[in-house]
């Protein structure tokens, strides 16, 4: 037997989350049957989808998430104990899987992660997982960009925008990111080669635009909306591209609910 501790959500979220509206229950795991394997979290991912999509469950529901977990016991062949299973599990220390997604209907089934030698496997929730796909597919295939050309790119110094700014570095083109802190701008600028990087709460971001991209913007990766986007897409060229990732500017407010699942799968589809 295991007891397994998982977070509740038992207030439901106004504003900013709190530490209060969460709690941590703990429950008693049955024996695995053929089929199942048990796992445990080595790390779980905090993602901005999880504020707007958890106002579509009732109280006393598990947060959901991704996670990676190292498989400790197992009936399952595909699962082997001592490989690391991808998968949205939720919260919680200890998950009994049989292969596929739990009862949430967005999830994907669960995967074993590949070798990856001696590469933390908390890459599997970064990089190589969501976000880093999320950053390739959504500037990639929407933006299209061109070398020489100038990419915008809000969120920027977050598990997507920082890797859309990197992956748009490899494709030559110019890169300008809007960070919330001159020390994430510094860290864009030095470590991730962004050619600028701008502080959006105390920049003026029209002018600031205005003087390093004086011919255009050319592509826009929006992971915030709100305002900014609205001055970004004003300084766009003819024919730019942009890509809408997420609305983070408005995510934490009442404004943005997501009232049912078919909603957030048309969402989900919209912004992937
Ligand atoms: N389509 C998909 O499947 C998919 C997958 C992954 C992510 N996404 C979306 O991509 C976006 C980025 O996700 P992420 O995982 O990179 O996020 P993240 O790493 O958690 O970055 C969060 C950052 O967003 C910034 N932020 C918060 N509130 C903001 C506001 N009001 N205005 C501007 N910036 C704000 C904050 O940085 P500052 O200090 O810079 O403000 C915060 O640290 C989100 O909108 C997310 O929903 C979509």
């Amino acid at each position: 037997m295991v007891r397994a501790r998982k977070y509740i959500m038992i207030k439901q979220f106004s504003g900013e989350p709190k530490r209060s509206d969460l709690q941590i229950v703990e429950e008693e795991l049955p024996q695995i049957q053929d089929g199942e394997y048990l796992c445990k979290a080595k790390y779980l991912s905090v993602d901005p989808y999880m504020r707007p999509y958890m106002s579509q469950y009732p109280e006393g529901t598990m947060m959901v998430g991704d996670q990676v977990a190292e498989i400790v016991e197992s009936k399952n062949k595909n699962f082997p104990v001592g490989k690391f299973v991808v998968g949205c599990f939720g919260w919680r220390d200890y998950t009994i899987g049989d292969g596929k997604a739990l009862e949430n209907p967005i999830t994907v089934d669960p995967y074993v992660l590949l070798d990856i030698g001696t590469l933390s496997v908390s890459l599997s929730l970064g990089a190589l997982g969501m976000p880093g796909n999320t950053a390739y597919f959504g500037f990639i295939k929407l933006c299209n960009p061109k070398a020489g050309e100038t990419v915008v790119i809000t969120g920027a110094a977050g598990g997507v925008g920082s890797h859309v700014g990197q992956i748009a570095k490899i494709k030559g083109c110019r890169v300008i990111g809007f960070a919330g802190s001159e020390i994430k701008c510094k860290w864009l600028k030095d470590k991730m080669g962004f050619d600028y990087a701008f502080n959006y709460k105390t920049v003026n971001a029209d002018r600031a635009l205005k003087e390093c991209a004086p011919n255009g913007v050319d592509c826009y990766f929006d992971n915030v909306g709100g305002e900014l986007s609205s001055i970004i897409f004003n300084n766009m060229n003819r024919f730019g591209r942009i890509s809408i990732c997420g609305a983070m500017s408005i995510f934490n407010t009442e404004k943005y609910t997501i009232p049912n699942v078919v909603k957030v799968d048309v969402y989900l589809n919209i912004i992937s």
